[in-house]
């Protein structure tokens, strides 16, 4: 079999188009990679539960259970 895919590296794929592949933006949407774990996960959560003000993120976390925002957490802070 070829590389691995996680489901946490499929899970992210929806949110390249947006942030950018592994999250390295190339415009004005925020890169996500390298940032902690932590703030990828708070921010994900803030934004699923309306605590965080958002254009378009509010609605786009509200497909993600916590299981899927930590594999996606994880994976974003792997990026470089
Ligand atoms: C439709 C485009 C779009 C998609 C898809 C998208 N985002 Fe976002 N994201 C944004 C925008 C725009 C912002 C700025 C906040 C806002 O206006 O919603 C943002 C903000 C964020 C932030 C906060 C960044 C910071 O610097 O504080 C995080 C974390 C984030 N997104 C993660 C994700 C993750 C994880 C996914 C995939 C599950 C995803 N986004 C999918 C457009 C998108």
């Amino acid at each position: 079999m070829a590389a691995e895919v996680t489901r946490g590296g499929m899970l992210s794929n929806s949110c390249a188009a947006c942030h950018g592949t592994d999250g390295k933006s190339p415009g004005a949407i925020p890169s996500i990679n390298g940032k902690s774990a932590e703030y990828i996960s708070q921010a994900m959560h803030d934004f699923r539960d309306g605590k965080r003000s958002a254009t378009v993120m509010g609605r786009h976390a509200s497909g993600y259970s916590d299981e899927d925002i930590e594999l996606i957490a994880d994976y974003f802070s792997s990026r470089p």
